[in-house]
């Protein structure tokens, strides 16, 4: 049973040892810092190197190691390193993403093929990874990010590389929270709305496109930064201790009709 002072301390996530993908920018970069003014100790990786060294500058004690995801021996290094540095991993946000509209007609099979490396095989060979360290501990929390876009088609827009893969992320997160859950290691995600990113540029400066997706929206408004915080802590804390292989969807009500 929980006492009245676990109670308080429900979304804390003071000191945890957090990897981040994706962190150089957009949702992640977010997820970055508020992990970071929770306490966590955050682990924040992408590409852009210079991009993590603002970061870092900003979020004192903040861990930044560049990372191409699509590297598998390079992810195993990096969850090998940030192991022995801080002696356990406690969680993990598989943030990184890409996503370029096309007509399916005309979409570069290779193209199709990176999409599915990024958005779907990294997110798989880093749950694992990180897994081994989580079960030994018999405690740690995945956080997938997938998006609106994996529960239904991305229509009008035309994405078919992205929607399956984001669809795939959350029945991969299903699977994994099957296999570790019983063994103290939560899998979740978070299927997000619209929010204003270097992805997502395109739907807040066009009008046309920035007019359907609020009408589309039963709060009439895409997301603010900030407004994935709650349920990112909620997923990496004690709070969601019972929350295994669920997909929470932040989107304004988007996905409900
Ligand atoms: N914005 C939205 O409305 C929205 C909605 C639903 C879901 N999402 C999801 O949210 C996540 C973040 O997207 P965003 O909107 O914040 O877009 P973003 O600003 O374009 O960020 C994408 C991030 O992924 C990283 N990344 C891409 N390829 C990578 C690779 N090979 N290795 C390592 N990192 C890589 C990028 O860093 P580098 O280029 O520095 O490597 C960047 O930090 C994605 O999974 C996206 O699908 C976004």
């Amino acid at each position: 049973m929980m006492g009245e002072r676990d109670r308080r301390n429900l979304f804390d996530v003071d000191g945890r040892v957090i990897i981040v993908t994706g962190a150089s920018s957009g949702l992640g970069q977010q997820f970055a810092h508020a992990l970071h003014a929770a306490g966590a100790q955050v682990v924040a990786v992408a590409r852009r190197k210079d991009r993590l060294d603002r970061l870092a500058a900003e979020c004192p004690g903040l861990d930044a190691r560049p990372l191409d995801v699509t590297d598998s021996a390079a992810c195993a290094a990096l969850v090998e390193d940030v192991h022995q540095a801080y002696g356990r991993i406690d969680g993990l946000v598989n943030n990184a993403g890409v996503g370029t509209p096309a007509p399916a007609i005309e979409e570069d099979l290779d193209q199709f093929r990176h999409v599915i490396d990024v958005n779907l095989t990294s997110v798989f060979h880093l749950s694992r990874l990180v897994a081994k360290p989580m079960l030994a501990a018999a405690q740690g929390s995945v956080v997938n990010i997938a998006s609106i876009y994996g529960l239904g088609s991305t229509y009008p827009v035309g994405d078919a590389s992205y929607a399956a893969s984001k669809a795939a992320v959350i029945n991969l997160t299903r699977d994994l929270a099957g296999q570790w859950s019983k063994r103290g290691v939560r899998v979740n995600a978070i299927a997000p709305g619209f929010f204003r990113s270097e992805m997502a540029e395109e739907l807040f400066t066009s009008e046309k496109a920035h007019q359907r997706i609020t009408l589309a929206t039963p709060m009439r408004r895409t997301g603010e930064p900030g407004e994935l915080d709650g349920a990112v802590i909620f997923l990496l804390s004690d709070a969601s201790s019972f929350v295994t292989g669920a997909t929470l969807a932040v989107d304004g009500g988007w996905s409900s009709h």
